[in-house]
Protein backbone atom coordinates (compact mmCIF):
# COMPACT_ATOMS: atom_id res chain seq x y z
CA UNK A 1 0.00 0.00 0.00
CA UNK A 2 1.28 3.50 -0.89
CA UNK A 3 -0.05 6.10 1.16
CA UNK A 4 0.73 9.67 1.43
CA UNK A 5 2.30 9.36 4.70
CA UNK A 6 4.81 6.77 2.67
CA UNK A 7 5.52 9.24 0.02
CA UNK A 8 6.24 11.73 3.15
CA UNK A 9 8.40 9.66 4.78
CA UNK A 10 10.20 8.91 1.17
CA UNK A 11 10.52 12.46 0.67
CA UNK A 12 12.10 12.81 3.70
CA UNK A 13 14.31 10.05 3.36
CA UNK A 14 15.31 11.49 -0.17
CA UNK A 15 15.92 14.47 1.33
CA UNK A 16 18.44 13.38 3.78
CA UNK A 17 20.07 11.22 1.24
CA UNK A 18 20.48 14.23 -1.37
CA UNK A 19 21.82 16.26 1.21
CA UNK A 20 24.26 13.79 2.48
CA UNK A 21 25.44 12.65 -0.95
CA UNK A 22 25.21 15.95 -2.84
CA UNK A 23 27.68 17.13 0.50
CA UNK A 24 30.05 14.34 -0.27
CA UNK A 25 30.14 15.23 -3.80
CA UNK A 26 31.47 18.95 -3.28
CA UNK A 27 34.10 17.48 -1.14
CA UNK A 28 35.40 14.88 -3.78
CA UNK A 29 35.44 17.85 -6.44
CA UNK A 30 37.14 20.15 -3.94
CA UNK A 31 41.18 21.11 -4.37
CA UNK A 32 42.02 19.38 -7.57
CA UNK A 33 41.37 18.77 -11.26
CA UNK A 34 38.13 16.96 -12.51
CA UNK A 35 40.19 14.05 -13.77
CA UNK A 36 39.63 10.06 -14.22
CA UNK A 37 40.20 9.04 -10.51
CA UNK A 38 38.00 11.87 -9.38
CA UNK A 39 34.93 10.99 -11.61
CA UNK A 40 35.92 7.05 -10.54
CA UNK A 41 35.33 8.15 -7.09
CA UNK A 42 32.19 10.24 -8.04
CA UNK A 43 30.80 7.04 -9.35
CA UNK A 44 31.38 5.62 -5.83
CA UNK A 45 28.55 8.09 -4.59
CA UNK A 46 26.55 8.08 -7.23
CA UNK A 47 25.89 3.63 -6.74
CA UNK A 48 25.53 3.78 -3.26
CA UNK A 49 23.23 6.65 -4.03
CA UNK A 50 21.18 4.20 -6.30
CA UNK A 51 21.39 1.56 -4.09
CA UNK A 52 18.65 3.30 -2.10
CA UNK A 53 15.51 2.03 -3.96
CA UNK A 54 13.37 2.60 -1.02
CA UNK A 55 13.41 6.62 -1.99
CA UNK A 56 13.07 6.28 -5.76
CA UNK A 57 9.96 4.61 -6.06
CA UNK A 58 8.42 4.55 -9.23
CA UNK A 59 4.85 6.16 -8.21
CA UNK A 60 7.25 9.40 -7.28
CA UNK A 61 8.83 9.93 -10.80
CA UNK A 62 6.40 9.43 -13.10
CA UNK A 63 6.75 8.89 -17.38
CA UNK A 64 5.85 11.89 -19.21
CA UNK A 65 2.35 11.43 -20.83
CA UNK A 66 3.94 10.15 -24.15
CA UNK A 67 5.67 7.30 -22.11
CA UNK A 68 6.43 5.15 -25.45
CA UNK A 69 8.67 7.93 -26.92
CA UNK A 70 9.89 10.03 -24.51
CA UNK A 71 11.45 10.25 -21.20
CA UNK A 72 11.88 12.22 -18.57
CA UNK A 73 13.98 13.77 -16.33
CA UNK A 74 13.46 15.03 -13.00
CA UNK A 75 15.90 17.76 -10.97
CA UNK A 76 16.62 15.87 -7.86
CA UNK A 77 19.16 18.53 -6.81
CA UNK A 78 20.99 22.12 -7.91
CA UNK A 79 24.12 22.82 -6.05
CA UNK A 80 24.62 26.49 -4.78
CA UNK A 81 25.60 28.97 -7.32
CA UNK A 82 24.62 26.44 -10.31
CA UNK A 83 27.31 23.67 -9.61
CA UNK A 84 26.95 20.35 -9.91
CA UNK A 85 23.51 18.98 -10.40
CA UNK A 86 21.74 16.32 -9.86
CA UNK A 87 18.64 14.74 -12.22
CA UNK A 88 16.50 11.48 -12.64
CA UNK A 89 15.79 9.94 -15.83
CA UNK A 90 12.72 7.85 -16.88
CA UNK A 91 12.99 6.55 -20.19
CA UNK A 92 11.02 3.68 -22.14
CA UNK A 93 12.46 0.43 -23.36
CA UNK A 94 14.24 1.32 -27.09
CA UNK A 95 14.74 4.93 -26.66
CA UNK A 96 17.73 6.03 -28.45
CA UNK A 97 20.10 9.44 -28.64
CA UNK A 98 22.50 10.23 -31.39
CA UNK A 99 26.59 10.46 -30.29
CA UNK A 100 26.80 13.51 -27.66
CA UNK A 101 28.82 15.17 -25.32
CA UNK A 102 27.70 16.83 -22.25
CA UNK A 103 29.73 20.24 -22.10
CA UNK A 104 30.58 19.28 -18.24
CA UNK A 105 30.98 15.88 -16.58
CA UNK A 106 28.82 13.24 -16.76
CA UNK A 107 28.46 10.53 -14.19
CA UNK A 108 25.94 8.51 -14.45
CA UNK A 109 24.35 5.50 -12.10
CA UNK A 110 21.74 2.90 -12.48
CA UNK A 111 18.94 2.33 -10.45
CA UNK A 112 16.22 -0.01 -12.28
CA UNK A 113 16.58 -1.35 -16.08
CA UNK A 114 19.28 -1.15 -18.15
CA UNK A 115 21.16 1.22 -20.01
CA UNK A 116 23.29 0.79 -22.90
CA UNK A 117 26.44 3.31 -23.46
CA UNK A 118 28.08 3.10 -26.75
CA UNK A 119 31.41 5.37 -26.40
CA UNK A 120 33.00 7.18 -29.95
CA UNK A 121 36.26 8.82 -30.69
CA UNK A 122 36.36 11.49 -33.33
CA UNK A 123 37.88 10.23 -36.60
CA UNK A 124 39.66 12.59 -38.85
CA UNK A 125 36.74 14.27 -39.99
CA UNK A 126 35.47 15.25 -36.42
CA UNK A 127 32.78 11.85 -37.15
CA UNK A 128 31.81 9.85 -34.39
CA UNK A 129 33.76 6.61 -34.72
CA UNK A 130 32.06 3.54 -32.58
CA UNK A 131 34.76 2.07 -29.49
CA UNK A 132 33.81 0.37 -26.43
CA UNK A 133 30.31 -0.44 -25.57
CA UNK A 134 29.14 -1.00 -21.86
CA UNK A 135 25.67 -2.02 -19.77
CA UNK A 136 24.93 0.14 -17.13
CA UNK A 137 22.14 -1.14 -14.70
CA UNK A 138 21.40 -1.45 -10.84
CA UNK A 139 24.87 -1.34 -9.01
CA UNK A 140 26.68 -0.03 -12.68
CA UNK A 141 27.44 3.52 -13.75
CA UNK A 142 29.48 5.38 -16.37
CA UNK A 143 31.30 8.60 -16.33
CA UNK A 144 32.27 11.20 -19.18
CA UNK A 145 34.47 13.59 -19.67
CA UNK A 146 33.26 16.65 -20.33
CA UNK A 147 34.36 16.19 -24.34
CA UNK A 148 33.77 12.68 -24.30
CA UNK A 149 30.97 11.12 -26.50
CA UNK A 150 28.27 8.72 -26.33
CA UNK A 151 24.71 7.65 -27.11
CA UNK A 152 22.45 5.26 -25.21
CA UNK A 153 19.76 2.74 -26.25
CA UNK A 154 17.18 1.38 -23.27
CA UNK A 155 17.44 -2.42 -22.50
CA UNK A 156 14.31 -4.41 -23.08
CA UNK A 157 13.40 -4.65 -19.46
CA UNK A 158 10.05 -4.86 -17.05
CA UNK A 159 9.88 -1.88 -15.86
CA UNK A 160 10.89 1.58 -17.29
CA UNK A 161 14.75 2.62 -16.78
CA UNK A 162 15.51 4.86 -14.29
CA UNK A 163 19.03 5.85 -13.83
CA UNK A 164 20.56 8.94 -11.74
CA UNK A 165 22.41 11.69 -13.86
CA UNK A 166 24.94 14.10 -12.32
CA UNK A 167 26.35 16.73 -14.10
CA UNK A 168 28.92 19.19 -13.68
CA UNK A 169 26.24 21.64 -14.35
CA UNK A 170 22.62 22.44 -14.57
CA UNK A 171 21.79 21.21 -18.10
CA UNK A 172 20.49 24.58 -19.41
CA UNK A 173 24.17 26.34 -18.44
CA UNK A 174 26.34 23.52 -20.66
CA UNK A 175 26.68 23.92 -24.05
CA UNK A 176 26.16 20.07 -25.49
CA UNK A 177 26.75 18.93 -29.26
CA UNK A 178 25.10 16.11 -30.81
CA UNK A 179 26.20 14.52 -33.95
CA UNK A 180 23.16 14.62 -36.70
CA UNK A 181 23.32 11.44 -38.72
CA UNK A 182 21.95 12.70 -41.64
CA UNK A 183 23.52 16.15 -41.91
CA UNK A 184 26.71 14.38 -40.45
CA UNK A 185 27.03 18.08 -38.80
CA UNK A 186 27.45 18.36 -34.57
CA UNK A 187 24.28 20.25 -33.44
CA UNK A 188 24.76 22.17 -30.50
CA UNK A 189 21.99 22.48 -27.96
CA UNK A 190 21.36 23.56 -24.22
CA UNK A 191 17.97 22.23 -23.06
CA UNK A 192 15.84 19.38 -23.42
CA UNK A 193 11.96 18.74 -22.83
CA UNK A 194 10.52 17.61 -20.02
CA UNK A 195 12.92 18.77 -17.28
CA UNK A 196 10.42 18.46 -13.90
CA UNK A 197 12.22 19.88 -10.47
CA UNK A 198 11.24 17.63 -7.74
CA UNK A 199 11.52 18.61 -3.71
CA UNK A 200 13.51 21.89 -4.92
CA UNK A 201 13.57 23.23 -1.47
CA UNK A 202 16.10 20.71 -0.73
CA UNK A 203 19.01 22.24 -2.45
CA UNK A 204 21.56 23.59 -0.53
CA UNK A 205 21.39 27.36 -1.72
FE1 LIG B 1 24.51 11.59 -22.31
Amino acid sequence: MNTSSDMARRRENRRAALRSTMTAVSQLLQGGALDRPRLESLQREMEALAARTDIFDASDFPPPADAVNNSNMFELWRSAADGPTLYASVAPVGLTTPPHNHGTWAVIAGVRGVEEHQCYQRDARGYPQATNRMNVGPGGSAAFLPDEIHSIRIQPAPAPLFSLHLYGLPFEHTERDFFDRESLKWIRYSARPNIRRIDPESNDA
